[in-house]
């Protein structure tokens, strides 16, 4: 088993990419069990770039292979609105329910038609022994409704419908959540990339 420390506090997310790159062979370490307290900052324009940064730190204070990640919500009425700054969005620190009722406010008087979204992340893979940082990006479409659906998931889930589905984010069991969200394509796409090259 390949030790890689992933650069993220939130251990479900850890036991998730673990899930999502089973067969790679990688024994996934969360970066407090390594190098507690190491900065992760992301303050690039792009998930790409914030997911190599994260990942770039974790290798850096390590010297392990380290994956990071980066997503967000990207409203198409809004320019892609709030992007890279979802979690911030209505200010720090990181609040869904102020964030979810600004989004309601910055839609108000919008039509359904155009309450288009989509959540959005990327996966980024760097190993300090050398080589380029591999990224791949995943999407998952949805709408905005006007008013919360469903208590489950986190962040933007309640106002976040998935149209197939006829269910928001919140509605769904997380098993079926982790098999249409942008974070496992990006991982899986991650995940075959890494097939090609580094995890060989
Ligand atoms: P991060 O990638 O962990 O930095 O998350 C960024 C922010 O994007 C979160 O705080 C949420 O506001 C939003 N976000 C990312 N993925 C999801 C999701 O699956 N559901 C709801 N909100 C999400």
């Amino acid at each position: 088993m390949r030790r890689v420390v992933v650069a993220s506090r939130n251990r479900h997310k850890v036991v998730e990419i673990g899930a999502l790159l089973a067969d790679l062979g990688f024994e996934l370490v969360p970066i407090d069990d390594v190098a507690p307290g190491t900065a992760l900052v992301e303050d690039d324009p792009t998930f790409e770039e914030n997911a190599i940064a994260k990942a770039t730190q974790a290798a850096a204070a390590t010297g392990l292979p380290a994956l990071g990640d980066d997503s967000g919500l990207e409203v198409d009425a809004l320019g892609g609105a709030p992007g890279v700054r979802s979690a911030r969005y209505a200010g720090d620190p990181c609040d869904d329910g102020r964030n979810n009722t600004k989004l309601l406010g910055a839609l108000a008087g919008v039509p359904a038609e155009l309450r288009t979204a989509r959540y959005r992340c990327a996966a980024a893979f760097v190993d300090p022994a050398g080589g380029a940082p591999v990224v791949r990006s995943g999407a998952c479409e949805g709408v905005i409704l006007e008013a919360p659906r469903g208590a489950g998931g986190f962040g933007y889930d309640p106002l976040f419908l998935v149209p197939s589905l006829g269910k928001t984010m919140a509605e769904i069991e997380l098993s079926e959540k982790n098999r249409l969200s942008h974070r496992a394509a990006a991982f899986r796409a991650l995940d075959a990339a890494l097939r090609g090259s580094h995890a060989g």
